[in-house]
């Protein structure tokens, strides 16, 4: 397939600096398998992140630590676009054509902004009402095909789409109508607390060791799956309606060595926990210590990620800017 055949999956991360075993296994493990087949193009939303307050040394650190990241879990800057947002600024700048796209009552209606407004109240922004503008901007500037998102993203690609619709049919022609591409269930989607088998796994659980990431040590992730919280029969089991704490495990388990669910059942048929759950520690270890490594190394390397970000906004740019020149052309702004 040559290069313009090729589907176009863009995807943008914000940049906390902490992506868990539930990013990697339900997601970003599958990224170096797109890179193949599709134009990937992902991007750190540091524009997105300031819609709340950050303190400004911690955002410039997240943002590298979540490209080198990306980069250890094996994209390679070579075959994909990686970037960080504020260095393109068609980003700004499709977004404010876009505001004037986007009816006050629609943004109104998304749930994560009623959801920020209500954690943040002392701090409810217009950069947190026009959040999924920007989103949308970001990407329809790439004539995005797929877009790979959490199903708590299904509303910003509803309102992007419905942005793009009414543009298009002011002015036909200008951008590709972008679907949403959602995790498969059996792909590892829905990795879960491994305090609270009941929720999903994030990094803002309050209980630290409901989560793992990707930079824990070793002894953490064992401590943490040592911790695990079970059920009160011994059977490793695969059975998620009756036993989702250890179902959990045996999911992350196979995840990580790669063995199916039926083997780790034969392999820890009448062991019991205290077998179990050092061993799932130890698969989850070996798992992400190649990433850890690597990304340490990276961030030691600030020369090569200058490098790989400064090409990655070059190449954005130029994709991005067809598609501003083109809006720019059809809203009836002069050319410059
Ligand atoms: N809103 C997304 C999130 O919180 C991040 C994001 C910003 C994004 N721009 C995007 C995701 C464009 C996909 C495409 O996860």
């Amino acid at each position: 397939m040559s290069e313009n055949q090729k589907k176009t999956i863009f995807s943008g991360v914000q940049p906390s600096g902490k992506l868990t075993l539930g990013n990697y296994l339900g997601a970003i493990r599958n990224f170096p398998l797109l890179q193949e087949d599709y134009n990937c193009i992902y991007c750190v939303v540091d524009m997105h992140a300031i819609t709340v307050r950050q303190e400004p040394a911690a955002l410039r650190r997240a943002t590298l630590e979540v490209l080198a990241q990306y980069i250890a879990c094996g994209l390679d800057p070579d075959k994909s676009v990686l970037f960080i947002q504020s260095h393109v600024p068609a980003h700004a700048e499709l977004a404010w054509v876009l505001n004037c796209f986007t009816m006050f009552g629609e943004a109104s209606r998304m749930t994560q902004f009623k959801d920020k407004s209500a954690k943040h109240a002392d701090n409810i922004n217009v950069g947190l009402f026009t959040y999924p503008v920007l989103m949308a901007a970001d990407i329809l500037l790439y004539q995005t095909d797929l877009v790979p998102v959490g199903v708590d993203q299904s509303q910003h690609i509803e309102i992007c789409r419905d942005i793009a619709n009414r543009f298009n049919g002011r002015f036909p022609d200008t951008f590709t109508m972008p679907e949403g591409y959602y995790p498969k269930a059996g792909e590892g989607a829905k990795i879960t607390s491994l305090a609270d088998p009941a929720s999903k796994m994030s990094k803002s659980d309050p209980n630290p060791n409901g989560y793992i990431l990707l930079m824990d040590k070793p002894e953490d992730i064992m401590r943490k799956f040592k911790r695990a919280v079970t059920d009160s029969d011994t059977r490793i089991a695969m059975d998620p309606q009756n036993k989702p704490g250890v179902s959990n495990l045996i999911q992350i388990y196979a995840l990580a060595t790669g063995k199916t669910v039926a083997a780790v059942e034969d392999e820890f048929a009448g062991k019991g926990y205290g077998a179990f759950k050092p061993a799932a520690g130890e698969a989850v270890v070996e798992l992400l210590r190649p990433i850890r490594e690597k990304t340490e190394d990276l961030l030691r390397n600030k020369d090569y990620l200058e490098q790989v970000y400064q090409q990655g906004a070059q190449k954005a740019s130029y994709l991005a800017r067809r598609t501003l020149d083109k809006v720019y052309r059809k809203v009836g702004f002069v050319g410059r």
